[in-house]
Parts: C-alpha cells; sequence; structure tokens
C-alpha cells in the first residue's frame, strides 16, 4: 500500500503532486511545425471552420473544466460555447445542428448520464468529441474524436490530477478551434502552447511549498460552513474549490461568481465565517478585491489565492496564498492547486477518509 501511494499519505496527494507530469504528457507532441495537431480528432480544419456553436457536456469535476473551457473557446475562437451537465442536457432538448461539436468530457469514459447525452447528441446529427482519461472506455469508443488526458489512473475518488488534464486538453480544444478559425495566428499558438507548457513548472512551485496553504486549512477546519468565490476564471476555479472541500471533508461549502455575493450570500457571512477568493491578477482583480472589502467588514476569515508579488491583497486578507504569474487564460491551472491542497489538509485535520469519502463512487455508471 505504501509503495503503492510512492511514499504519499495517501493517494489524492500522490495524485495531486502527479500533476506537473500530467501538463507535459497531455502536451507532448501537440505542437508541430508551429501549429497545433490533435490528429485523432479527425476532422479537417476546414470542418473545424464550419463549428457554429458548441456544447460541452459533463458530471462533477469535468463540468467544472467546462466551465473554464468556455472562457477560452469564446475568447479565441468566438464560437458561443455553452457547458451543461449531462444529466440535464440529455432530458431537454438543446438546439443542435450538423455544425454543432458537443464536447463530452468524463475522467472514467463510462458515466451514464454523460454517455447518454453523446448517444443523443449524435442522432440530433452533432459531431461529438470526447475528452477522457480511460482508452477505449465508452466515451471515447461513441465519440467522433477523442482527446486521451494522459492522467494515467486516478485512485482517490477526489479528482485532482484527470481535472487538470481536462482543463490542458480543453485548452488545447480552444486553440485549435481559434487556429481553424483564423482567429489566432501561428505565432500566438506557438506563444500560448509555450506559456501554457511552463504551468508544469508552476505548479510544482506551487507543491514544493504549502506552508501558507496548511495555515489557511487549520483556520478554516472547524467551520460549518465556507463561501468560495471568483470571476471569470475564478468563478469557475471557485466551483471547484468548494466541490472539493465538500467531497473530502463534509464541511458545507458553496461557489458562488463574486457579484453575486450581495444578492444572497452575503447574508451568511459574521465573524469568523471563512470566506475563499481567486484574487489573482486579472482584468476582474479590483472587482474581487471589492468583494473582498464587503466580506471582511461583516468579519469574514479571507482567504485569498493571489498572484505573487501582490503585497497589497494583505490588507483584505486573513490569509493570502500566493502562486505564480501566468496569463488570465492559465490561471485555472493554477489557481486549482492550493484548493485542491486546501480541501485535503482540511479533510485531513478532521480525521477524514481523503481517499474514499463516504456515498461516493469513483465513477457513477448508473442514473
Ligand atoms: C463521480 C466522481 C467525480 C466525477 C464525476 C464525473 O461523481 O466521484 O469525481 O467528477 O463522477 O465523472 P467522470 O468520470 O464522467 O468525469
Amino acid at each position: 500500500d505504501v509503495a503503492e501511494k510512492g511514499g504519499y499519505p495517501d493517494f489524492m496527494l500522490k495524485e495531486i503532486h502527479e500533476q506537473p507530469r500530467v501538463i507535459r504528457d497531455t502536451l507532448a507532441g501537440r505542437l508541430s511545425a508551429g501549429a497545433l495537431e490533435i490528429d485523432e480528432l479527425d476532422l479537417s480544419p476546414e470542418e473545424l471552420d464550419l463549428i457554429d456553436r458548441v456544447y460541452v457536456i459533463a458530471c462533477g469535476t469535468s463540468y467544472h473544466a467546462g466551465l473554464i473551457a468556455k472562457n477560452l473557446i469564446e475568447a479565441w475562437a468566438r464560437i458561443p460555447c455553452e457547458v451543461e451537465v449531462a444529466s440535464e442536457f440529455r432530458y431537454r432538448n438543446p438546439i443542435i445542428t450538423p455544425t454543432t461539436l458537443v464536447v463530452a468530457v468524463s475522467q472514467s469514459g463510462e458515466t451514464a448520464d454523460t454517455l447518454a447525452a453523446i448517444r443523443d447528441a449524435r442522432v440530433k446529427g452533432a459531431k461529438v468529441f470526447g475528452i477522457t482519461n480511460v482508452v477505449g472506455s465508452p466515451v471515447a469508443r461513441e465519440s467522433d474524436g477523442v482527446i486521451y488526458t494522459k492522467a494515467n489512473k486516478e485512485i482517490a475518488v477526489a479528482s485532482t490530477k484527470s481535472f487538470l488534464g481536462q482543463v490542458v486538453s480543453l485548452t488545447l480544444l480552444a486553440m485549435l478551434l481559434a487556429q481553424a478559425k483564423g482567429k489566432l495566428k501561428t505565432s500566438q499558438v506557438r506563444l500560448l502552447f509555450r506559456e501554457l507548457a511552463d504551468t508544469a513548472e508552476q505548479v510544482e512551485r506551487i507543491l514544493a511549498d504549502d506552508a501558507a496553504i496548511q495555515e489557511a486549512a487549520l483556520a478554516c477546519k472547524d467551520a460549518s460552513s465556507a463561501l468560495f468565490i471568483g470571476r471569470g476564471m475564478g468563478a469557475a476555479v471557485s466551483y471547484e474549490g468548494a466541490l472539493k472541500l465538500k467531497e473530502i471533508s463534509y464541511l458545507h461549502a458553496e461557489a458562488y461568481a463574486a457579484g453575486e455575493m450581495k444578492h444572497g450570500p452575503i447574508a451568511l457571512v459574521d465573524e469568523g465565517f471563512p470566506v475563499i477568493a481567486i484574487a489573482t491578477k486579472s482584468p476582474v482583480y479590483d472587482k474581487v478585491v471589492s468583494n473582498l472589502q464587503e466580506a471582511k467588514a461583516r468579519g469574514a476569515m479571507v482567504v485569498a489565492v493571489a498572484t505573487e508579488g501582490d503585497e497589497d491583497i494583505r490588507a483584505h486578507a486573513d490569509h493570502v496564498i500566493y502562486i505564480p504569474k501566468v496569463r488570465d487564460a492559465f490561471s485555472a491551472i493554477t489557481a486549482s492547486v492550493p484548493l485542491q491542497l486546501f480541501a485535503r489538509a482540511i479533510a485531513v485535520a478532521r480525521g477524514c477518509d481523503v481517499d474514499q469519502p463516504r456515498n461516493l463512487a469513483k465513477s457513477v455508471t448508473v442514473e
């Protein structure tokens, strides 16, 4: 058991630490002669260029990877993109035409609702790409094309390295669509690809020093509820941070787009209430800081995930977790990692079984 865990106390921590490798492996061989290549998708640049609507369909953590992808697909490729949980998508009547691309994201490749959504979308004439971690899985077999997330087997029920592999794969897909639509020049694709590859090293740096994360976790471990907030990429990251925390520590957590705080969640905030904010440098940084101030003024215990070098944030937060500076498009990759460690540290402090949380299954093959 100890050998299987590679010297780590649990699989989750081992898998969190594998993430730099997952980033590198997912990107390996993807850039050739300056252009992005994803041959497995088996669609010509001309066919890709015709795509005029994208749905990302998934469940759980994979759905959160989709929320991140939406930002990139719309920003870079300028294609309208909706993200939907598979159990909703399959029971409504979404607008699907032959130029619709459905991207099904599933770590296990066998989630019942996601599979049903794939089948339904194909019957209605959509092209379906699968993003999965399991070679030859039903999602891979039933999609028109597949990108494998090179995470290798994930054992902890709470997904970490698979999630990061999904985010990186979806980032590649967004770049590919933008390239096919002529919205990103070859030189821009090359630059983005290089910066994306650099996130492997940045994640390594985050993993090398978790002191601030541990300290913040100890301060929050006895809370009965916590609120995660962010905007843009930070909103998507917040949803995943809250999910990770509730999955493994049984501490109630909710995530909100920070601008929504005043429409309800701020009523929860009183003395010592944990508010975890993604406050990295981005076009909406000032807006997030003003939300932090609102929370702080009501006594919240603020934990901020912030960009290295941002000393000003200390005035608005009780605990600051610094992460390396990256372009906003890649901030979900770096900002997610401290939240994984934060959730795990709280679960450990609360005496929970980190790898096998109660009531949850690694893959959900029934509806
Ligand atoms: C289960 C797992 C989650 C996962 C979700 C979707 O609930 O516990 O970690 O995110 O299923 O699974 P999939 O394999 O489709 O990504």
